[in-house]
């Protein structure tokens, strides 16, 4: 091979080299696949420490919001500490409620590099809605979205080990602060999803509406690698209507489909190895391999997002669970097992995502799920 052939090839593979490898995504090991917790007892709906306490109803401007927000900020000081804490509070009058402006209040829960400049993190995005629907009187909303609040609570307290150890790792190596390796996570517990009587542009997702716009109209500093919040947001990763038996989550969004074969592919491999307790007919996530993908259309707090150009990955069933919007939707309808699933799957997704293989536990380290 003459000379200068080489020396292209090695510069290709020097360039290669410098280029690339700062962005891995490594699948989690069979061997940490097996570590992932499935949460257990806390999802218990009667006395579990996650779960429990929000099932109650919870509308905007009624004790029961107080009291779900008061949970989560509880949970996070108790066991979370290293984790930021920022509400994002607005206002709006309810086509049921007046000229009462009703308290909106989402809640941001956030641990990135602890060297990282404002606006200089890309978050894997975690989000849920906290509020219950104000009809019928005394909806509980288990599968929607008490279930995925507590699943996002079991998901941040997995990777909390796994992301200090990482961050301790590069901070000695000296790794951090190149942007495409400063990543964080974020769960976006959010107010205000549903309508107060029906479903409208401005009677739903008070919570998402008011977030998105104010995280488009503050621009980080000059010079910043991303724009503004909206902008540091890898994936928004949004669950909604989980926790009943026999779930079918389509894949719905064909420019992250990729994110969706992802998770699939960690179901599909959780499954095999024998490491999940439901046994429905066909996968949770049954679409690995969809290739036609026709225009999304339900309406969800990711939508704000979306038409800001945030990338969506949406897991909501289709058709949505018999219990959906009625009475029948509490803490006995749901599935416990296929809740714990889900916990384990979407805890699995966020720490293959955050390219935790680099601190993968070793196999006498004494690790064991809980
Ligand atoms: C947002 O509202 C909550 C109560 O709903 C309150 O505790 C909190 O202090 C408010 N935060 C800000 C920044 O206004
Ligand atoms: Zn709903």
């Amino acid at each position: 091979m003459p000379g200068h052939v080489i020396s292209v090839l090695l510069f290709l593979a020097l360039h290669q080299l410098l280029v690339l490898p700062v962005v891995a995504y490594t699948a989690l090991s069979d061997n940490f696949l097996r570590l992932v917790p499935s949460g257990g007892d806390d999802f218990d709906i009667d006395n579990g420490k996650l779960l429990a306490p929000i099932l109650i109803p919870r509308v905007a401007g009624t004790p029961g919001q107080t009291a779900a927000q008061q949970h989560f900020l509880n949970f996070f000081a108790a066991e979370l500490p290293e984790w930021g804490v920022e509400w994002y509070n607005s206002t709006s009058t309810t086509p049921v409620t007046g000229n009462r402006q009703i308290p909106f209040a989402n809640l941001v829960f956030k641990r990135e590099p602890p060297w990282v400049k404002e606006g200089q993190s890309n978050l894997l995005t975690l989000v849920a809605h906290y509020d219950s629907k104000i009809t019928p009187n005394g909806f509980i909303g288990a599968t929607d979205s008490a279930a995925p609040c507590a699943i996002l609570m079991h998901v941040a307290r997995t990777l909390d080990r796994f992301v200090t150890q990482m961050y301790d790792e590069m901070s000695a190596l000296g790794e951090g602060g190149s942007v495409e390796m400063d990543m964080g996570v974020q769960i976006l517990l959010l107010d205000g999803e549903e309508a107060f009587r029906a479903w409208t542009a401005t009677d739903s997702l008070y919570g998402a509406r008011a977030l998105a716009e104010q995280w488009e109209s503050s621009p980080h500093p000059a010079m910043s690698f991303y724009r503004n919040p909206l902008d540091q947001i890898s994936m928004f990763v949004l669950l909604d209507l989980l926790g009943a038996a026999n779930p079918n989550v389509p894949s719905y969004i064909q420019t992250t489909h990729w994110a969706y074969r992802n998770m699939a592919t960690i179901e599909d491999r959780m499954r095999k190895l024998g490491l999940l307790e439901s046994a429905p007919a066909r996968p949770f996530l049954p679409d690995a391999d969809k290739k036609v993908f026709r225009p999304p259309s339900i309406g969800d707090d990711h939508v704000p997002f979306m038409a800001r150009g945030v990338p969506i990955l949406h897991l909501i069933t289709s058709p949505f669970p018999d219990q959906w919007h009625t009475m029948d939707d509490d803490g006995a309808h749901l599935d416990m097992p296929t809740v714990r699933d889900w916990a384990k799957i979407v805890t699995a997704f966020a720490l293959e995502w955050l390219d935790m293989m680099e601190v993968e536990p070793k196999e006498n380290s004494g690790a064991r799920a809980v």
